[in-house]
Order: structure tokens, then sequence, then C-alpha cells
């Protein structure tokens, strides 16, 4: 539930707040679940999630993405380091490794001696939409069964590795990964901006200073964050992610390695 009320000039806050329903209330309710029991997901659930994932928006109705499910261990095995051993890839009963898929519908074209050109910019950061709407709608639809997941950043970290351990062709790409068990953790609900924070109205209305540190107060104020702070021993909590989260040569590195492999997959970038 949206805390807070009703800020001036946010009349759909109010809707939230005061006329949830079930749906909604997934939505709201939503964590990141990173611990999983030794439970098997049935086939015929997986596949409900799955269409639910398919039945998502996406461009043309081309459906630029494939899913690669993996249940086998030894091939988590394969994967875990690639996503820098984080434990839920060995620990889920399903890994989904979400590609965006320019080779399905580039070889239907071919079949049809259809004139094609989607190996550029374009159609990879279409592809890239439509797998994240497919990845999304999966995930909701897991919480909706009960069931709890987590996005991998990683696989863009380590996307040429990722490509060889699922022999990943050229025009397919993989964009994200989503780890998915029967909750084994209930954690707290992350914070969130406020929407004052992040809705603007007819134009963009740019943050100064003063609007920048009170936007942000609230996620500083948190012990949880004070705890990152002291733990790392920085100043303040943006230094946590410049420094130690997501440090500007580690971003650079694996940019550049990300640029080269979407290349190696055939996209003129
Ligand atoms: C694209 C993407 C990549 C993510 N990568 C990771 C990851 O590699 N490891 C992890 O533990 N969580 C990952 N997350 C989860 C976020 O940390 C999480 O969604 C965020 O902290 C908000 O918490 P919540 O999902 O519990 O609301 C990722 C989320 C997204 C959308």
């Amino acid at each position: 539930m949206i805390k807070k009320g009703r800020p001036e000039g946010f009349p759909f806050l109010f809707v939230l707040t005061n006329k949830t329903n079930n749906k909604m209330e997934l939505l709201l309710n939503h964590k990141s679940v990173r611990k999983y029991r030794q439970k098997e997901i049935a086939d015929d659930l997986l596949n409900q999630i799955i269409e639910c994932g398919a039945k998502a928006s996406n461009t043309g109705n081309m459906q630029l993405y494939s899913v690669i499910v993996t249940k086998d261990s030894e091939n988590k095995k394969k994967l875990a380091p690639l996503h820098f051993n984080q434990p839920m890839v060995q620990q889920a009963p399903v890994v989904l490794t979400v590609c965006l898929d320019v080779n399905r519908f580039t070889k239907w074209c071919d079949v049809n001696s259809a004139n094609h050109g989607y190996d550029n910019m374009l159609w990879f950061v279409s592809g890239v939409i439509d797998s994240m709407l497919f990845a999304q709608n999966i995930c909701v639809a897991a919480e909706n069964y009960g069931l709890g997941i987590c996005y991998l950043g990683t696989t863009l970290y380590n996307a040429p590795e990722i490509i060889q351990v699922l022999k990943i062709p050229q025009g397919v790409f993989p964009v994200t990964t989503i780890t998915m068990g029967y909750p084994d953790e209930s954690p707290d609900a992350t914070d969130r901006l406020p929407l004052e924070g992040i809705v603007h109205f007819e134009t963009y209305s740019d943050y100064d200073d003063m609007r920048i540190r009170d936007l942000f107060a609230y996620k500083e104020s948190l012990e949880s964050s004070k705890k990152y702070v002291a733990e790392n021993m920085k100043e303040n909590l943006a230094q946590v992610f410049t420094d130690v989260r997501y440090k500007k040569q580690d971003n650079i590195f694996f940019s550049e390695k990300l640029l080269k492999a979407i290349r190696a997959q055939g996209f003129d970038i």
C-alpha cells in the first residue's frame, strides 16, 4: 500500500491508497525473493506462468524474445559463476534466461523471401523492451501463484560466457535472468522514491540540489542505508553506489565487453 495519503497535485495517488484491489495488492506487495524451498515448480504451472509472459504487449506482435529454462543442477552449476556465484542460481528450482530474439523472425522472413533488416540498434532495443515486458509479466504471474522471483542483472556482465553455455545463436542475446521458486524467506519491502520524485506533469521538471536532497532523504535515513555506509566506511549512501556497488571502472569495462558481445551476435551497433 502506498503510504502518506495524498500530496498536492497527485490525485491518482488518492485512488491507489483508497481503492486497492487484489491485483494491485499483488503489485504493491512485490518483494524480490532470494531464498527458495527445495520444492519443484510443476511443469504445468511453469507453462502457465510463461504463457502469461507471452501475453505481454510486444513490438509489432513479433515477440522478439525467447526464454531458456534451466532446471538441471549441472547446468545451473555452469551458470552460477557467470552470475558471480549469487546463491539463488544454484538454489532456485528454476532459472530463466530471457533473451531478445530477432533470429526466429528473421528466419521466417528468409523462408518467405522477405527482405529484412533487424540486425541493428533499433531492433536490438526493441528486443530488449519486448524481453523485459515478457520477463515482468512472468514475474507478476509467478508471484500471483505464490512463487518468489529475483532478477539477475549479472546476465549483461557475462553475456559472452552465458551465450556459450546456453548455445545461443546469432540474432539472440541474453537480456536478463530470473530465479524462481517457492519462497523460503519473507524479506521486508524495499523503499521507493515518493511519486512526486518520479512523475512530471506535462513537461520535465528538473531537480535542483534542494529537491534532490529532499527526495533521497528518506532512503538515506533508513537503518539499512546507514549500515551500508558504515560497513563500507563511506561518507554517504551515494558513495556506496559509486565506490562499492557500481564502480565507474567496472561500468566502463563491462560496457565495452557488452558492446563487443552484442556485435559478435550479429548486431550492427
Ligand atoms: C534488471 C534487474 C537486475 C537485477 N539484478 C539483481 C541481481 O543481480 N541480484 C540481486 O540480488 N537482485 C537483483 N535485482 C533485484 C533488485 O535489487 C530489486 O528489485 C530492488 O532492490 C528492489 O527490491 P524489490 O524487488 O524487493 O522491491 C535486479 C532487478 C532488476 C530489475
